[in-house]
């Protein structure tokens, strides 16, 4: 999901730079695409206007708990969907990631985005000439139009879900396409499209 996001925002010209665990897979993705890299999470995100977390939902906490005296008016985005849980508790929903990195760090300009998009599509999301959807939430307007704007430059048609709150409905609709991919063995190529006059 990084690569593939580091991809989308290089084409679309901003300037990115990237981290992970290993700082040695750090390096091989900016070396592939001519991106900057940064020693730890901490460096990478002081003075960024954004902040991309495209991480497994079990390192989101300590990440942003890290990272929380250098975010400052920085837009967080959060890509992250849970994982390594029992589909059942999925299923049945609770407060989402986004909302949880709220509670972390308060004041932070959270938008939840992305997540609903197969990181296969990122770079490739327009089907048989519709843009797929690319749905945002949050609770700051100033953030999420920056967000939605992305999307847009990136190929897709943006729909603000409304408040932050609504992350949680975002974070099941890609639990459904990731369910749905696995059960029939679908190529993961599969995004949200709401057809019909919407506008
Ligand atoms: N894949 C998709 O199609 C897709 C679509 C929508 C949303 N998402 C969400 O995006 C997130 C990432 O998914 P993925 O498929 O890209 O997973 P992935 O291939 O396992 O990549 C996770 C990345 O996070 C890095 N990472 C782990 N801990 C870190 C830390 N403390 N600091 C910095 N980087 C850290 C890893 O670094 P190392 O390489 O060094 O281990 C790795 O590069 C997940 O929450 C997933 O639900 C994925």
């Amino acid at each position: 999901m990084g690569r593939a996001l580091t991809r989308a925002l290089n084409v679309a010209g901003h300037t990115v730079t990237v981290t992970a665990r290993n700082s040695e897979h750090a390096q091989k993705v900016a070396d592939e695409l001519k991106v900057a890299t940064a020693g730890s999470n901490r460096e990478a995100a002081r003075d960024a206007d954004m902040v991309v977390l495209a991480v497994p939902s079990n390192t989101v906490a300590a990440i942003v708990e890290d990272l929380d005296e250098v975010l400052g008016d920085a837009i967080v985005v959060d890509t992250t969907n849970p994982s390594g849980l029992d589909r059942a508790e999925i299923l049945r929903g609770s407060a989402s990631l986004a909302e949880a990195i709220l509670l972390l760090a308060p004041g932070t300009r959270v938008v939840k985005a992305f997540n609903t998009v197969f990181a296969g599509r990122l770079n490739d999301p327009v089907i048989d000439g519709v843009p797929l959807d690319g749905f945002y939430a949050g609770d700051d307007p100033a953030a999420k139009q920056v967000v939605a704007d992305l999307l847009a430059e990136m190929g897709f048609r943006p729909v603000d879900t409304g408040e932050l709150l609504t992350a949680r409905v975002l974070e099941l609709m890609a639990f459904l396409n990731i369910d749905l991919n696995l059960r029939y063995d679908w190529p993961w190529q599969s995004g949200w499209k709401l057809l019909g006059p919407t506008g």
